[in-house]
């Protein structure tokens, strides 16, 4: 498969991911947390899918498109790690959706952030809530969802908090 077709198949599956994390948590009170910022291109997608909800967006180096930059109050700046150790008791079992596209093509530093991710994000998802990542995450008390139709198995992955009874 070429580089280009590699590429659309992934913004594809982002897509589509978010798209059925959205209407999952229709009936799901509470904020989204978008972490990784980029380009900006997933943050503008929730944003217009979900316009009454707050986004806060985790990101260590901001260089979005200037039309896609959250305000300073939405925009927790620095490393993922210590901004979502740092919200913790603030978001505690609140939040809606989390969406994390960190990858960074390093396996070993990809691993890290993921197990990092995988310990922080329980503590803030609320009942019901969504979790999709780019990264395959260590949360065994949260549901793996099936990927929409005609996402690769692997591509992005997608969780349900917490796990329904077995
Ligand atoms: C692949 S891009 C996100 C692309 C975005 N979803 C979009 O649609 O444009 C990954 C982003 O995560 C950020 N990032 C990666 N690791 C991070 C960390 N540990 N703390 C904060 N930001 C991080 C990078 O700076 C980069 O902007």
């Amino acid at each position: 498969m070429s580089r280009l077709d590699s590429f659309l198949r992934r913004l594809q599956a982002q897509r589509d991911c978010l798209n059925v994390a959205v209407a999952m948590i229709a009936k799901v009170p509470g904020p989204i947390f978008e972490l990784g910022l980029g380009n900006g291109r997933t943050y503008d997608h929730l944003r217009e899918a979900c316009p009454r909800r707050e986004i806060f967006v985790f990101e260590r180096q901001v260089s979005a498109h200037p039309d896609c930059i959250p305000d300073a109050a939405h925009l927790l700046k620095g490393d993922v790690g210590k901004s979502l150790a740092a919200a913790q008791q603030r978001f505690a079992g609140t939040v809606a959706l989390a969406h994390a596209d960190l990858g960074s093509g390093n396996p070993p530093r990809d691993a890290e952030t993921a197990a990092m991710i995988s310990a922080r994000l329980p503590a803030v998802m609320a009942p019901g809530g969504v979790i999709i990542s780019d990264q395959e995450l260590t949360l065994p008390q949260a549901e793996i969802l099936p990927l929409p139709p005609g996402v690769q198995a692997g591509r992005y992955f997608m969780y349900l908090w917490p796990k329904t009874a077995d």
